[in-house]
């Protein structure tokens, strides 16, 4: 099913707690507000099960951070109970190093670990933890459990780690991972003029040492640059119309409700009432309802 502006829903990003155990200063908490219900393992199973009849199948758990669920595995068996094409976690990784393994068997295909630095007091800095060391543990336990092809999501932040991106390169190309270089979104908590930080002069540096650069549409129509042992895509969502128009994501706030666009939360749609209800007509209904008020954040005026 496509949305007005023609575009499939594809993707569902699935908040599955609102906690988290780092405090990033410039994070956006996927948009989600707090919310007196929690969805349990078995209705995010139900609800992706009615999701695929949409179009969508890559399924993203995300939080907070996901791995503070006491029943996280059990998320990705309910998840993976229908079949999608991929299942994939957003996580800190400060708490993967003990459970890579029992994810991956549970059905977690691949992750992506937030990290947008490897000096501890930029770390300590910008999570307020010092928990640097943890989460490179948790990034090679993720590689032993093959829940590859990784990623790494860095957020580049002017004047605390601009500069590290080539060390990033490194570590990143070392392992095999793939390193996603992320500008900032403007949200409430962070100081955006202070941290801002433009992507035109890498992107520049790193066409110029690319063998390939591809587009990818479905991506947000992100580039990613293929560098002579590694790989590097870059995320632009600032007042980009093309990262808007080829938007393929609704999102799932841990309360239950969808969400057409990050952006915006005065849309959203309750999912979880009909649910519980027994209702799957009424969670059809949901997804109709939410597809139907999907519209491109940044447009071309
Ligand atoms: N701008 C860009 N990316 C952000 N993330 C969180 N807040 C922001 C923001 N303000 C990203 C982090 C994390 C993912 C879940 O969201 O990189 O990896």
């Amino acid at each position: 099913m496509r949305d007005r502006f023609g575009r499939p829903v594809t993707g569902l990003r699935i908040s599955v707690t609102e906690k988290c155990n780092l405090d990033c200063f410039y994070c956006h908490r996927e948009g989600c507000f707090s919310g007196s219900r929690e969805m349990t393992a078995g209705e995010i199973g139900k609800i992706v099960g009615l999701a695929t009849e949409f179009g969508v199948s890559k399924i993203k758990l995300t939080g907070g951070e996901p791995l503070l669920r006491k029943d996280i595995a059990g998320v990705v068996t309910a998840v993976t109970a229908s079949r999608v094409k991929e299942v994939s976690m957003t996580t800190n990784g400060t708490l993967l190093a003990k459970v890579a393994g029992k994810l991956a068997a549970a059905g977690l295909d691949r992750v992506n670990i937030s990290l947008d630095t490897l000096d501890e007091a930029t770390y300590k800095r910008i999570t307020g933890r010092g928990l640097l060391r943890e989460v490179l543990r948790g990034i090679d336990a993720a590689l032993s459990a093959g829940l590859t092809p990784a990623k790494l999501n860095m957020v580049l932040l002017a004047g605390v780690n601009e500069r590290e991106v080539e060390r990033m390169i490194a570590y990143t190309s070392k392992r095999g991972i793939i390193l996603q270089l992320i500008e900032l979104l403007e949200t409430n908590g962070a100081d955006f003029e202070t941290y801002h930080c433009g992507l035109d002069g890498i992107e520049r540096n790193l066409g110029k040492r690319a063998v390939a650069v591809r587009t990818r549409r479905s991506m947000q129509a992100r580039r990613k640059y293929i560098l002579s042992g590694g790989e590097v895509e870059v995320v632009r969502p600032m007042h980009n119309s093309e990262f808007c128009a080829h938007c393929t994501r609704l999102r799932l706030t841990p309360d239950g409700y969808l969400k057409p666009c990050l952006m915006r939360n005065d849309n959203l749609v309750d999912v979880l009432s009909p649910l519980r209800a027994g209702d799957s007509e009424g969670v059809r209904e949901a997804f109709v309802k939410t597809i139907a008020r999907r519209e491109p954040y940044f447009r071309m005026d």
